[in-house]
């Protein structure tokens, strides 16, 4: 019985911890109207990583789609970071950004996974 107790609260705080609602899968379209508020950011991915993550056929996350996000940003921003660098099955290495930096992937990757705002 106390067991059950803890399984409800680990429930309810997983559901409403945060105040924030499930997240809702987003349309390509919805997806491909978002861009990063900081203008050099926006550029990168403009050039890079949107060609892939506003399209479904691409297999890659869409950007801002938190219901496709939020599994992979479970891993860490650190492994994120290396897949995106090291590429990972579809996802070339570096996201075909040249000019990024690091510091640079790290903003994108926040960005796309819809967490720009709470940096
Ligand atoms: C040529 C297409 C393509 C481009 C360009 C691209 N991606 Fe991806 N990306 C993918 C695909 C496909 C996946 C899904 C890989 C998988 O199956 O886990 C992915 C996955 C990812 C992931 C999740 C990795 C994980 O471990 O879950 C990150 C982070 C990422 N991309 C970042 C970026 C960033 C940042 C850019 C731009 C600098 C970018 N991608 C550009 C195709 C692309």
């Amino acid at each position: 019985m106390r067991k059950m107790g803890w399984a409800i609260l680990v429930l309810a705080l997983t559901a409403c911890g945060s105040g924030e609602a499930p997240p809702r899968p987003l349309t390509a379209e919805q997806s491909a109207m978002l861009s990063p508020s900081d203008p050099r950011l926006a550029e990168l991915y403009r050039d890079s990583c949107k060609a892939c993550h506003t399209v479904k056929d691409s297999l890659a996350p869409l950007t801002g789609d938190r219901s496709l996000w939020d599994a992979r940003w479970a891993q860490g921003e650190d492994v994120l970071l290396a897949a995106a660098i090291q590429g990972k099955k579809g996802m070339p290495a570096g996201g075909q950004c040249f000019s990024c930096t690091p510091d640079d992937m790290k903003a994108l990757i926040r960005f796309m996974a819809g967490r720009e705002e709470k940096q």
